[in-house]
């Protein structure tokens, strides 16, 4: 199976210790595990955001790990998307600008397509995101739901291989955060890789696999597989089960 992700001994002074993985083509992968264990160090770290003391980073073929600032910005803009708790989206822009703005930096060079290009493909994306409608708004005019999925359009609109994800339901209520999943499903289902830092069993029971790391060590993996449909309790047990073994 091709590796979208890999991930070698990586290391960061006292907070993360050689922690090695894998994500592959079309896998949803959730990292759990306690407060300041070090969960969003690691994404950072393996999206190359930072700089780590020690191990690889390869994003399909490609070593980030050895890459200048500018190459790494340039491989999280073409080839990258994020999603964080805190939505970080740009205020005195309406939504569709600021789900356009990577597709607008990204669109240097020879073969730049029209503005009503990007906007075509941005509406597409609103539409399966299901935020139609809310272009014009300003970002303070949509519930935290929507602004979360203008967020996952934005994370998406330059077609990435792989979707890095902070606690996306982190800041939701039930309702929003199972819309904001359900979303992430989709786009996983339709072969998305997603790597997601996330503190609820209710979210990591959708997700091929999840790791458990703890002190900057990974100390566990569930496999649960691709969800089917009606098994999302036995899931959902099955994390729990699993969570309370490793102390959590
Ligand atoms: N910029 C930073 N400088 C120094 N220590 C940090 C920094 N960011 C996080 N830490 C420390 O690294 C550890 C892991 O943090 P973090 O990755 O945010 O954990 P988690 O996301 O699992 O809650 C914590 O002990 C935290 O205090
Ligand atoms: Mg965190």
């Amino acid at each position: 199976m091709h590796k979208v992700l890999r991930v070698e001994n990586l290391s960061k002074a006292s907070i993360l210790h050689e922690v090695s993985f894998e994500v592959a083509a079309g896998e949803m992968l959730a990292v759990m595990g306690p407060s300041g264990s070090g969960k969003s160090t690691l994404l950072y770290h393996a999206a190359g955001m930072a700089c780590p003391s020690g191990g690889r980073v390869w994003l399909g073929s490609t070593e980030i790990t050895g890459l200048s600032e500018d190459e790494k910005a340039k491989l999280r803009l073409h080839r990258m998307g994020f999603v964080f708790q805190q939505m970080n989206m740009i205020a005195n822009l309406n939504i569709l600008d600021n789900i356009l703005l990577p597709a607008v930096q990204a669109n240097k060079g020879r073969h730049r397509k029209s503005r009503a290009e990007l906007t075509d493909k941005a509406k597409r994306l609103m539409e399966q995101l299901s935020v139609s409608g809310l272009e014009a708004r300003s970002i303070s005019q949509v519930s935290g739901g929507q602004l979360q999925r203008a967020c996952i359009c934005r994370s998406m609109i330059n077609a990435p291989e792989i979707l890095f994800a902070d606690e996306p339901t982190g800041a939701l209520n039930r309702g929003a955060a199972e819309e904001v999943l359900e979303a992430l499903g989709r786009l996983n289902r339709e072969g998305t890789a997603i790597l997601m830092v996330t503190h609820d069993s209710r979210v990591a029971r959708g997700c091929d696999r999840i790791l458990y790391l703890l002190d900057g060590r990974l100390c566990g993996e569930l496999r649960l597989g691709k969800p089917a449909a009606g098994t999302e309790k036995w899931r959902e047990e099955q994390v729990n089960k699993w969570l309370s073994r490793l102390g959590w």
